[in-house]
């Protein structure tokens, strides 16, 4: 009896306080999902209900798209996860509320590394507020497929060839990979950021220099990008990244080019890294690192006394250490924050975040981190396309992109 009149107020109080905010997100994978409880958890603790608007597929594609039809009619979210330009997009139709009017943001120009804060940034303010980096140039390795194989983990692309026909020869299926226009894209960004080199790959893919588009070395980009097709399996049409990860995780595949995300799926499977999967550099790609920054929005809103606060509770939370450190250990990411201590996660994280620190870095193209999702969708047709046409010319394909381009800029 004097429990349950103890417990009572209590009840009470939290009802008073509680309140609730949608978000919108497209992490619906078995990693995703367990980060996206690490939100609703932490926001919980701050005694805010989430309210999930997730959108399956396409690579966060989809997502977008509802969301575009929720804003014109007024009616959108309190946050959304939009990152790259696409920030700035969002900025210029005027329904974003400035991160710096919400929080105290005088501390990240010392805990948020330069390229995390130009990604969010937008004529000298801060638009979204940034929770992770995933580090996309990745090459997964099956460890049991390698090690009965005998096989060294491959340094070059002409390693890589050979130990994908040795692991076809022994029936195994050499790549795990999708069926779907972002993956083919993928595969395709990690082969040219290491063949072009970090300058001509972000004169190509970020600022759409023509003469590098159509350059010779471009078409050898897209000729050798090729030669990975036999190596995919048949009948994955349509097939998400997920789906892939789990033929490597399963000992069907041996090696996936995905970025870090795959890595949370894995972990929520209770396959452990370095135990039972490796990660490499995608070949020829070692000191280079191609970023991918997950960040949310805010949408304006009119009760500022209430809703205000709830997002800037919601912003607070992200940046908070405690947040930093549980999220990304179930994302696969790495903090967005450079002072969090590193020691509880794996090896392939605390490889991410040396390796962010002293690379080479450049935005990831294909997942809208060089452009928006506009242009960025009409590139990834173009490259998907000429993957799966047996034949597709590789001087035809660059001419289209080229034209593509110009017509976007
Ligand atoms: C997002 C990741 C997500 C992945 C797969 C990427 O575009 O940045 O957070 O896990 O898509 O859904």
């Amino acid at each position: 009896m004097r429990k349950s009149i103890l417990f009572l107020p209590l009840v009470f109080s939290m009802n008073s306080y509680a309140t609730s905010m949608e978000v919108l997100h497209w992490w619906t994978a078995a990693g995703e999902y367990e980060s996206q409880q690490v939100l609703e958890n932490s926001l919980l603790d701050a005694q805010i209900k989430l309210r999930n608007f997730a959108i399956v597929g396409e690579g966060g594609d989809s997502a977008i798209r509802v969301l575009q039809m929720r804003a014109l009619s007024g009616n959108p979210p309190d946050a959304a996860q939009i990152k790259g330009p696409d920030i700035g997009e969002w900025t210029k139709v005027g329904m974003l509320e400035e991160v710096e009017s919400i929080i105290d943001t005088s501390s990240w120009s010392k805990i948020l590394p330069q390229a995390v804060r130009d990604t969010i940034s937008f004529n000298g303010h801060y638009m979204a507020v940034p929770v992770n980096i995933h580090r996309v140039n990745w090459l997964w390795l099956n460890k049991k497929i390698f090690t009965e194989l005998k096989l060294s983990p491959p340094a070059t692309w002409d390693d890589f060839f050979d130990a994908a026909d040795k692991i076809k020869a022994a029936g195994y299926m050499a790549l795990a990979h999708g069926g779907t226009a972002w993956q083919d894209s993928l595969l395709f960004e990690s082969m040219a950021l290491s063949l072009l080199g970090p300058e001509k790959y972000k004169k190509a893919f970020v600022e759409h220099d023509q003469s590098i588009i159509t350059s010779a070395e471009m078409i050898a980009v897209f000729e050798k990008f090729k030669r990975l097709k036999p190596y995919t399996a048949k009948g994955m049409v349509g097939k998400d990244w997920f789906q892939a990860s789990t033929l490597l995780s399963t000992d069907k595949a041996a090696m996936q080019f995905m970025g870090d995300w795959a890595k949370g799926m894995w972990n929520a499977s209770g396959k452990v890294a370095m135990r039972d999967y490796l990660c490499v550099d995608v070949p020829e790609s070692a000191g280079l690192f191609s970023y991918n920054i997950d960040s949310f929005v805010l949408f304006e809103k009119h009760n500022f006394s209430n809703e205000n606060k709830v997002q800037s509770t919601f912003a607070q939370t992200l940046l908070s250490p405690k947040f930093q450190t549980e999220f990304n250990l179930a994302k696969g990411s790495i903090p967005v924050r450079n002072d969090i201590p590193m020691d509880s996660f794996d090896k392939c994280a605390q490889k991410s975040y040396a390796d962010f620190a002293k690379s080479e870095l450049v935005p990831s193209f294909t997942q809208n981190l060089a452009s928006t999702s506009h242009v960025q969708n009409i590139m990834t047709k173009i490259i998907s396309n000429y993957f799966n046409d047996p034949n597709a010319d590789a001087a035809k394909t660059v001419k289209r992109l080229s034209l593509a381009l110009r017509a976007v800029n």
